[in-house]
């Protein structure tokens, strides 16, 4: 941990106090942010298909659909026909029943080791999936119409954005409508996922609970191999006691073929209403409104969606006693006791009253997570005073790019300025230090898990506010 501010080299320091008084003024004129810049290009060009962007080479060579996402925020800056092409190309896996899924199997690449693949999954047995391209039968956070929305805000193309929008916005409907469809049968404007890939926050010690409890025998053990500790060290990867869960839960709704209906009333193991998900969902709810707006459509239902999905959220999932936001788990009628940073993000939806923001603030301004004054290295993903918290380990403590940048912009809702401005500065700095990694140590700011990561650079691209610094460049 870095014990001082002025422990900062002077570049970003100086960046810092130049943020302060003005938006862009710092990054403009410091060459240190322009090499970075140049850097996270590289990476996206690096990890660029031709039709979409691999999370990175070797570890995830395929589509996944919430870091598109994420990767078309940050192209929507600077090369708008590549976010147009990464959108379009994920929702081309888009299922019939309106699911799009986690992953759009990379066809043109048949020499990749990933697992599991498509010969595992079988999605064909289900009558919803596309057939071509290839999917995995799980789904992501719903991020998608977040970043339509921002591709909208951000393009020089104006027209040509809208026609994507249109094209795009009944697609994104119909994948709300499947989450509230399928994913709510108690009917209580909350979704469940039903495997840890689902929240994005795969390895999170939320989870622990949940997986202890799937206690399985021998016969039910799935006969597997692992790619991903070819490609990373074990170490700092899911254990096989998780692994085994998350492939049996894939063998699990393959035997039911994907059905929804099936999966849930035969009782799988893993049915978890999520804080992150349903918060994600919240907000692309009210970007859907605003998408809506611009397209000239009706706003009403969506906004109507994200009220009550945020009335739900704060029903059901606020913690009283530590003031803090926590998951539900559905199988065992009961809350998830860990603290993760998705805790916050509540705030990236705008659903906290100013009185729950103000304990979640009082939570996350100590060395549970970081105190201003503390000068860490960002925000990391879980409660460094809890026991089950691993610095080095996927999900499990360290920093991520992403969640930073979701509290970064819910910070904004709240007015605390001077931590968000601490955040992206945090950023900034742990990326000069470190590169564009997957993630980070909260510990010492070093890079874990796969190198040149997209998502880090394309978040990087946006949070700097690129697209204000080329345009200020070319005047
Ligand atoms: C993995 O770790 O392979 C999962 O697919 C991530 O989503």
């Amino acid at each position: 941990m870095i014990t001082a501010s002025n422990d900062y080299p002077k570049e970003i320091v100086l960046m810092a106090s130049n943020e302060e008084t003005d938006h862009i003024l710092g990054f403009e004129s410091s060459t240190d942010i322009k090499k970075l810049i140049k850097q996270a290009k590289e990476v996206l060009d690096k990890n660029w298909t031709g039709k979409f962007t691999k999370p990175t080479s070797g570890l995830y060579p395929h589509q996944w659909s919430w870091d598109s996402c994420f990767i078309a925020i940050g192209y929507a800056h600077y090369n708008q026909e590549r976010a147009e092409k990464e959108l379009r190309h994920l929702f081309s896996g888009q299922w019939n029943n309106g699911m799009v899924p986690q992953i759009v199997f990379n066809s043109d690449d048949e020499d990749t080791d990933y697992f599991p693949g498509t010969d595992f999954w079988q999605t064909s047995c289900s009558p919803n999936a596309p057939g071509e391209p290839d999917t995995s039968g799980i789904c992501q956070p719903p991020v998608h119409a977040t970043a339509l929305l921002l591709l909208l805000e951000n393009a020089k193309d104006a027209e040509k954005a809208e026609r994507l929008a249109r094209e795009l916005f009944p697609k994104i409907k119909a994948w709300h409508d499947y989450l509230y469809r399928e994913r709510d049968p108690l009917n209580e404007d909350l979704v469940y996922v039903r495997h840890p890939w689902e929240s994005g926050q795969d390895n999170s010690p939320v989870w622990d609970q949940v997986l202890k409890r799937m206690d399985l025998e021998e016969q039910d053990k799935p006969d597997y191999e692992r790619t991903d500790t070819k490609h990373v060290d074990t170490a700092v990867r899911p254990t096989d006691f998780s692994y085994d869960r998350y492939i049996y839960l894939v063998n699990y709704f393959r035997d039911r073929n994907y059905d929804e209906n099936e999966i849930y009333r035969d009782g799988c193991p893993f049915l978890v209403q999520d804080i992150l998900f349903n918060s994600l969902l919240c907000r692309a709810n009210r970007d859907l409104a605003r998408i809506a707006g611009w397209l000239g459509k009706d706003a009403l239902p969506f906004h109507e969606r994200a009220l009550k999905t945020a009335k739900a959220v704060n029903n059901k999932l606020w913690d009283e006693e530590d003031g803090i936001y926590i998951s539900y788990d559905l199988r065992a009628d009961q809350h998830i006791s860990g603290h993760s940073l998705a805790g916050f993000l509540p705030l990236y939806a705008h659903i906290p009253s100013p009185s729950r923001a103000r304990r979640l603030f009082d939570y996350l301004d100590t060395g549970s997570f970081c105190e201003l004054d503390e000068s860490c290295f960002a925000i990391p993903t879980y409660d460094r005073r809890r026991e089950e918290y691993t610095p080095k380990k996927y999900w499990r403590g360290p920093i991520w790019i992403n969640l930073n940048w979701l509290l970064y912009h819910g910070l904004t809702n709240y007015g605390r300025q001077r931590y968000q401005h601490y955040i992206k500065q945090s950023i900034i700095y742990l990326i000069n230090m470190s590169g564009f990694y997957e993630y980070y140590s909260p510990e010492n700011g070093d890079g874990y898990g796969s190198k040149d990561f997209s998502w880090s650079a394309a978040l990087f691209l946006d949070i700097i506010g690129l697209k204000r610094i080329e345009l200020k460049d070319e005047m």
